[in-house]
């Protein structure tokens, strides 16, 4: 179902087309003020060439079908600027077809005509002088901003990227009831010119045995991975994952036990959305991404000098939970792409790769541009949602609605937002919004053309059915069968229906009654900019904006039409333009002018992330793309209990990722919420296999090479060939399980 929405626009433009076309000629229409009927008429994106003139265009966010299509840029140019006036007379041959009104021509202009011609376009001329004049002074109000922001910053201590290998103390902790001594090289500054030291800065952890010349776990000083894990949670700032005996889940956190099996640590610490500095904020998109690619850059940087000791910068995995697991694939999905270059030489990152061989991902919250469509096809049903928002909105009039004092669910992950017990009722209206984004979701779907192991096209009716939602229900029945066969009975499990011990068949609207609805709605970008998200999004004067152009739409704090209102509207203007006479078509001009001149009063920014920023912080964007380096290894996880994000966002970012040739090990486990790092042996198993593949593919192929280069160059170089790959050979033990579970995996996907 569709909600229409009257808005200041069409009732201007009806008012408009009214008046032009019921006045008798040379009679003025209404005026500007009359139409609008005083009320401010808001600029939209997909502006049709009726309205535009230049350096007016606006950019948006958002799916490809929200950038103005052919159709409607091909309407009628009327671009004011640059056209002479002339050339929107009728030409010879056009008129209204069909109808007893002649075509008009210039030259059957009456003298009267002409003069109230003359008139109109003379106004015309001086309306755009002044909207010329007015779009000038805001573009160099908002330079004057960022100039301001940036002489803030100016006296900033600049820092050295250089590894010092001599500044480091030894350490020993319990892993496990294992011994593990390492070095620690801590809080180095990870970019030249940081806006918050504080939080850009690293640790590298390496195990003592590789100064010994050791091998650990199959490695050595030369081929240890570098695991690379980030503690961001709730899109706030992270701090650096030190190795920890105790950890949440018990025993050896990810950095403890990482070292333990003889991989290089380097974890930074991350910028995040409360940041401010100097009265900016200074962490809103895409500082943390940023970051995180200069943080890659610096090991590179200085490994490949030969100054961190050890570590092989093309083994860099990363890893992260929730906003650190969006992270953490985002990092994998852009390796080097050049839209993240000038904000990472704005911080004095090194000139270096930031490409990495593979991303852990636990429970990401991550595509949020379409993360709100995603929950709403998943958790239409509920009744009742239980996350409570603590923070009210900090900007914009009107108060955000308190929420009942509720008791607040304990042990969810750092920053995740809170989880009441009572619940809160969904309105009927929440509802009918649910509905359109549910179909909205369906739209979006099929427009990424996934594909599952088989071929077969994974795609959604309107109402939501189809592979793609079996195919998410066979995400939960794998779940629950995996669950099954480890031996617990679910028996009891309300939404799942077991035939002799096979998990056969799940009920989603159970499923949704049982596990309950997290998010309101929208469950990211909220309409009164509460969520973190919208925080997130915020710019270094602004705290608080929309990143959807839907919700920009319902937003508290401000009117748009919807762009499909704007597209029927344009519609009208283009045919009653095509119809009216030359007197008539000046009118119009004008009162587009003006309307559009009502429409620049709205400054975007202040209300909504540029798309350019959501887009960089969106890793569904950039796999696929050519001359991006994306990972080639991926593992990601999304608890069977987890509802802090639809299983369909994890879903199709795997499904993207191995349709582009990825290797992703995907899954839903049993008795899982919002969290991770739950499966720590689970995990550096799969990192240890992807690893010892990748040498022993290296190994190969360097072999070969030689050989072939042996061919070529004689008996001599031959003997050279052989000794080097009996060297590889020594130094990448290969392990025999590793190899076969490794084709598994290959042959699964
Ligand atoms: C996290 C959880 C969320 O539900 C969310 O919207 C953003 C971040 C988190 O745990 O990091």
């Amino acid at each position: 179902m569709k909600i229409k929405r009257m808005t200041i626009n069409k009732v201007l433009t009806a008012a408009v087309l009214a008046a032009l076309f019921s006045a008798a000629w040379g009679t003025l229409p209404v005026s500007a003020e009359e139409a609008a009927g005083g009320a401010a008429s808001l600029q939209t994106p997909a502006e049709t060439a009726l309205s535009e003139t230049s350096g007016s265009a606006s950019v948006q966010p958002g799916s490809p079908a929200e950038q103005p299509s052919a159709e409607e840029t091909d309407t009628i140019d009327h671009s004011a600027e640059s056209k002479p006036i002339q050339n929107i007379f009728l030409k010879e041959g056009e008129g209204r077809p069909g109808t007893e009104i002649p075509y008009y021509n210039e030259r059957d202009l009456t003298r009267r005509e002409w003069n109230e011609v003359a008139k109109i376009e003379k106004e015309i001329r001086i309306l755009q002088r002044e909207r010329d004049k007015f779009l000038k002074d805001r573009a160099r109000e908002k330079e004057d901003k960022e100039k301001e922001f940036a002489k803030a910053f100016q006296g900033r201590q600049k820092y050295s990227i250089v590894f010092d290998p001599e500044d480091y103390t030894k350490k020993t902790m319990d892993a496990n009831g294992e011994k593990v001594s390492f070095r620690a090289y801590e809080h180095l500054v990870y970019a030249e010119k940081p806006y918050e030291a504080e939080h850009q800065m690293l640790s590298v952890y390496i195990p003592e045995g590789y100064f010994n010349g050791e091998t650990i776990n199959g490695f050595t000083a030369e081929t240890a991975p570098i695991f690379m894990p980030n503690g961001v949670g709730g899109y706030m700032p992270g701090t650096i994952v030190e190795p920890q005996e105790d950890s949440r889940h018990g025993g050896a956190n990810s950095a403890l036990y990482a070292l333990s099996n003889g991989y290089v640590v380097v974890s930074p610490a991350i910028r995040g959305r409360s940041l401010n500095s100097n009265g900016y904020d200074t962490g809103k998109a895409p500082a943390l991404i940023v970051d995180y690619k200069a943080a890659v850059r610096f090991v590179r940087h200085n490994r490949n000098k030969g100054r961190i000791p050890a570590g092989d910068t093309e083994k860099i995995i990363a890893s992260g939970t929730s906003a650190g697991g969006a992270l953490a694939a985002l990092l994998g999905a852009t390796g080097n792409a050049k839209e993240y270059e000038p904000y990472l030489k704005e911080q004095g990152a090194a000139k270096e790769r930031d490409d990495i061989f593979a991303a852990m991902a636990y429970c990401p919250i991550t595509n949020l541009e379409n993360a709100d469509m995603a929950y709403e096809w998943m958790f239409h049903d509920a009744s009742r949602y239980y996350n409570v928002r603590q923070a009210p909105a900090k900007k914009g009039p009107g108060e955000v609605q308190e929420t009942a004092s509720e008791k607040l669910i304990k042990s969810r992950p750092h920053n995740a937002p809170a989880e009441g017990v009572e619940g809160i009722a969904i309105s009927p209206e929440e509802k009918e919004i649910s509905a359109e984004m549910r179909e909205n979701f369906s739209e979006y779907l099929n427009s990424l053309n996934l594909r599952d192991s088989l071929g077969n096209k994974l795609t959604l009716t309107p109402d939501g059915n189809g592979l793609f939602r079996e195919y998410i229900e066979s995400l939960y029945l794998e779940s629950a069968q995996d669950a099954i066969d480890s031996g617990e009975s679910l028996k009891k499990i309300p939404w799942l229906t077991i035939s002799h011990g096979q998990a056969v068949h799940m009920d989603f609207s159970k499923y949704i009654k049982a596990v309950k609805r997290l998010k309101g709605i929208p469950a990211f970008d909220a309409f009164d900019m509460s969520s973190g998200e919208n925080n997130e999004f915020g710019s270094f004067d602004v705290p608080n904006r929309h990143f959807t152009r839907y919700a920009m739409e319902h937003s508290k704090f401000v009117t748009i039409p919807t762009l499909e209102e704007e597209k029927e509207l344009n519609k009208e203007k283009a045919a009653a333009y095509r119809i009216a006479t030359p007197l008539e078509k000046r009118h119009l001009q004008k009162y587009n002018l003006i309307e559009q001149m009502e429409k620049d009063k709205l400054e975007w920014s202040q209300y909504m992330a540029d798309w350019q920023t959501v887009r960089m912080m969106n890793p569904m964007r950039f796999i696929g793309l050519e001359g991006i380096s994306t990972a080639p290894n991926w593992r990601i996880r999304h608890g069977a209990l987890d509802r802090d994000t639809a299983l369909a966002i994890p879903a199709m970012l795997a499904l993207k990722l191995k349709n582009s040739g990825k290797s992703v090990d995907f899954k839903v486990p049993w008795g899982y919420g919002h969290d991770g790092d739950y499966d720590l042996p689970d995990l550096f198993a799969w990192t240890d296999r992807i690893a010892k593949l990748k040498d022993k593919t290296d190994a190969i192929l360097k072999e070969e090479a030689l050989k072939k280069a042996a061919l070529k160059e004689g008996a001599s170089e031959e003997q050279t060939s052989r000794e080097e790959s009996s060297k590889a050979e020594k130094t990448v033990p290969i392990d025999e399980t590793s190899d076969t579970s490794n084709k598994a995996e290959a042959s699964a996907l």
